[in-house]
């Protein structure tokens, strides 16, 4: 075989990063996004864990039909059970197993000998083979277990039906060469592993998560799990976008394809960042904003002559935008919807009608928009949060000799307009504050970052919000040129989404 299969977890393991909540259709939005880059597998989530996991599953089983649709389980049979309900409404479902294999695990955590993790394991892959054929199975934590161990699970979920055998580095502990050596034991050690295909899932502690998988797949593993942007628990995942194109660039090493569209990665990239709310560092490989800029005068000089020369990717094979034509106010729908085309978005009717108005609005304010601004423009579209209150109206007095003092205007759950006014330390503390005293449910405020999306004095100001109730954190974004009508955007965005957790309650409806 030489194509390696591309197992995407970004909606799952990548939803395990400290700070991310999506909702079930940004879910969706991006498992869409995934299937247009040609994933083969997408892991969904981990039904048995929550409702929203649950749903979320089924939903996208049920709506995106060309890859694999997996769902991750715990190994107990109510887990399994309950994953093949999420799970089979897909037209190619999977049910991933995983069970903890270190003695690390087994004696501080688990409490279970060898003996009690191999039963459960070969019982628990037999009860998922009877409802389907498609079966994963990861002994978790085994880059610290012992070899022959290891052998031993995937022999024996082998022989009880798994048809992909996975090796998770779950704390991101192995070098590059000690997992190749694992790969290679393993390859040579269980007798029944040409039934199944080898799989890498590398996590990042240490900086070594693509290095390691690219190891594997060098050694023999043809299937690989990653996420967009690398995110995931802790450091993250291996990146998809970098393994990617590390197997097409080096193509003349490695000598295997993958079914990926490269010119999808950029648009993927953006999204995931957008809708998780994490930002990009400008470093970043293959996506950062500097990864195919070039500073130095002699690297400029050796790129303007020939790009072969300090330039190993074509920026265009990831899908970097380049167009240098810019929108203006005098700009038409037909050549916003053209130039959405171009960035790779299809909006409805509907969500082009509003995304074109706010484009208007905007290039009243800014001589040109640029495509990270109508980019900002169309992640307001698809931030779906059902809104329970809708803010109306935002107005601050502030300066260096005056109380900050917000005045806000609300549209509430039955259409009532809702107004109230706060002092704050400074003017976005006192708009979040006068946001409260209408809303009235707890929260915390976690992090509150504003970036500019562009160069520029009228650049649009970016803002995230993360708020956190009951140990459940909910994240919001606005964008405009004002930044505190950002803020207020965001924050709403926030509530919004706690409120549609908790059923679109609040304390202002208690108190009514
Ligand atoms: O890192 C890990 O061990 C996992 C497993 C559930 C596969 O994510
Ligand atoms: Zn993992």
């Amino acid at each position: 075989m030489d194509k390696v299969i591309i197992f995407d977890t970004t909606l799952r393991d990548g939803e395990q990063a400290a700070g991310a909540s999506l909702n079930a259709q940004e879910k969706l939005e991006i498992a869409r996004q995934l299937d247009k880059l040609g994933v083969d597998v997408i892991e969904v989530g981990f039904p048995a864990s929550s409702p929203g996991d649950f749903e979320a599953v089924c939903l996208i089983a049920q709506e995106v039909r060309r890859p694999v649709i997996c769902a991750l389980s715990s190994a107990d049979s109510g887990a399994v059970d309950k994953t093949w309900e999420a799970v089979k409404g897909a037209a190619h479902p999977r049910i991933h197993i995983f069970l903890s294999a270190s003695d690390i695990h087994l004696s501080y955590q688990l409490k279970k000998s060898r003996e009690d993790i191999l039963k459960t394991s070969r019982e628990m892959v037999a009860r998922a083979r009877n409802y389907l054929d498609d079966i994963e199975f990861s002994p978790m934590d085994a880059t610290r277990a012992e070899p022959a161990y290891i052998y031993q699970i995937l022999e024996t979920v082998i022989d009880a039906g798994a048809s992909t055998v996975n090796i998770p580095d779950t704390v991101g502990y192995t070098t590059p060469r000690e997992f190749s050596d694992l790969m290679q034991g393993i390859l040579s050690n269980v007798p029944n592993i040409r039934k199944a295909v080898l799989s890498a899932h590398c996590h990042n502690d240490l900086g070594l998560a693509v290095a390691n998988s690219l190891e594997a797949i060098r050694v023999g593993a043809r299937q690989v799990e990653c996420t967009i942007n690398g995110i995931g628990e802790r450091a993250g995942n291996a990146s998809l976008e970098e393994i990617v194109m590390a197997l097409k660039t080096r193509h003349d090493f490695f000598g295997l394809t993958t079914g990926i569209n490269t010119t999808q990665i950029y648009r993927m990239s953006r999204l995931v960042s957008e809708l998780f709310g994490f930002p990009i560092q400008p470093n970043k490989a293959i996506i950062g904003a500097n990864a195919f800029r070039h500073q130095s005068g002699i690297h400029q000089d050796g790129v303007l002559k020939r790009a072969i020369t300090y330039e190993i990717m074509d920026p265009r094979s990831v899908g970097i935008p380049s167009s240098t034509l810019v929108l203006s106010k005098l700009s038409g729908r037909h050549a916003f919807r053209e130039r959405l085309a171009e960035l790779g978005y299809t909006l409805s009717e509907e969500a082009l009608k509003h995304a074109f108005q706010g484009f208007k609005e905007l290039a009243d304010k800014k001589k040109e928009m640029t495509d990270r601004d109508i980019e900002s423009l169309i992640a307001e579209e698809l931030r779906t949060t059902t809104e329970v209150y809708h803010l109306d109206h935002v107005e601050v007095s502030c300066g260096d000799h005056s109380l900050p003092t917000a005045t806000v205007r609300l549209i509430g759950p039955d259409g009532q307009s809702l107004a109230d006014a706060a002092l704050g330390t400074g003017p976005v503390d006192a708009v979040c504050k006068a946001i409260n005293r209408i809303v009235g449910i707890p929260n915390e405020l976690t992090e509150f970052t504003v970036k500019s999306v562009t160069e520029g004095i009228d650049a649009i100001g970016e803002v995230l919000i993360r708020i956190e109730s009951e140990g459940v954190t909910y994240t919001g974004r606005g964008a405009s040129t004002d930044i505190v009508v950002a803020s207020a955007k965001a924050y709403m965005n926030a509530l919004n989404r706690l409120l549609a957790a908790k059923g679109g309650s609040s304390n202002a409806d208690s108190q009514n």
